[in-house]
């Protein structure tokens, strides 16, 4: 009974200093945010310059431990800026009060007079040169997404599907890709692949099984690629490929079910011949 007691604070003890959480804000902001949030940029999500005189606390803090649950309670605030960003999920955080209040404290020091003081700096963000994609570029990509190799790690064929010239329908455990540049922009898929913020994708790449910066970038110029010269009805068509499937496995079964009931019919045919024959004879 004592030693299962001492095992039990044992375990608790281990699990307070090696889970102790960072309460450091900034700390938080960058390992679990700044994949799809910069601070004076719109990204896959808004720029959060201000969020926290925009948005009471409570809000924040339930927006952040669950933005759908807040969504669907009917939240108007939270309804406009998910139809905003064309109904792209944010994550959920579970995160403790504690860590709230560090995360919270960190985003209201980037409040609208603090950040007229950085407007300077701000604006050397948002002048980020643009991406430039060679053709060779997006072959790479190309063939990236399809056998990446390197460093290991699941291909990106294996979850996700592109409509694309060439490629093989790809899997459906994850979202198809074709038109991800046209939502989120090309900066938008270079924060997700740097780090990406989906615990699928975080676990198959991460450490030494981490995509490149030349991964990233040869990735992105395919996905926008991709966007670029797939309509949208080819979207359509590659989202069919299980309908297509699907359709052509009943058509195999019909076509069966005929061919056997010819050759019934057939057979009965010639057992009528054959009995009007033998009683010819
Ligand atoms: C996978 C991408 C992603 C990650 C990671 C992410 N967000 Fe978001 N966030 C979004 C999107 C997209 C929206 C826009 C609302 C929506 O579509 O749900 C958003 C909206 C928000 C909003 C509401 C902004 C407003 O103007 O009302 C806040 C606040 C926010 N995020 C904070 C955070 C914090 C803090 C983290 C890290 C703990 C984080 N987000 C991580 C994608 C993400
Ligand atoms: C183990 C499965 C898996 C692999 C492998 C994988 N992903 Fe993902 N990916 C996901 C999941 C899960 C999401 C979250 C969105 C969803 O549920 O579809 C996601 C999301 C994304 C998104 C954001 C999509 C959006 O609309 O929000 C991009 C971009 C992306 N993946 C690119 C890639 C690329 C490029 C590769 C190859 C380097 C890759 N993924 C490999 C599972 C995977």
């Amino acid at each position: 009974m004592n030693s299962w007691r001492i095992l039990c604070s044992a375990v608790v003890a281990a699990m307070i200093t090696t889970g102790a959480p960072a309460q450091d804000g900034a700390e938080i902001f960058k390992k679990n945010c700044t994949a799809c949030h910069k601070m004076g940029k719109k990204l896959v999500g808004p720029d959060l310059t201000g969020v926290t005189e925009k948005r009471s606390d409570e809000w924040l803090r339930k927006f952040i431990r669950s933005s759908s649950a807040l969504i669907k309670s009917g939240d108007p605030d939270a309804v406009a800026i998910f139809e905003e960003f064309n109904k792209t999920p944010m994550l959920e955080f579970p995160f403790s009060d504690a860590e709230l209040t560090a995360l919270l404290s960190y985003l209201a020091s980037f409040s609208k007079p603090a950040a007229a003081e950085a407007t300077a700096t701000a604006t050397e963000q948002v002048e980020e040169p643009a991406l430039v994609f060679t053709e060779a570029d997006v072959e790479q990509g190309r063939f990236l997404f399809q056998h990446r190799t390197t460093g290991g790690g699941p291909t990106c064929i294996s979850c996700h599907n592109v409509s694309d010239q060439g490629l093989v329908p790809g899997g459906l455990l994850a979202k198809d890709l074709t038109h991800v540049a046209g939502r989120m922009g090309d900066q938008g898929i270079v924060g997700i692949l740097g780090a990406p913020p989906f615990p699928a994708m975080a676990a198959a790449y991460n450490g030494r099984t981490a995509l490149t910066e030349t991964e990233v970038h040869a990735l992105t110029a395919f996905l926008v690629h991709a966007d670029k010269n797939t309509a949208a009805t080819a979207e359509a068509d590659g989202k069919n490929t299980m309908l297509f499937w699907g359709l052509g496995g009943l058509v195999a079964i019909l076509l069966g079910v005929a061919l056997t009931w010819a050759r019934r019919l057939k057979r009965s045919v010639r057992h009528d011949i054959d009995a009007r024959q033998l009683r010819t004879i």
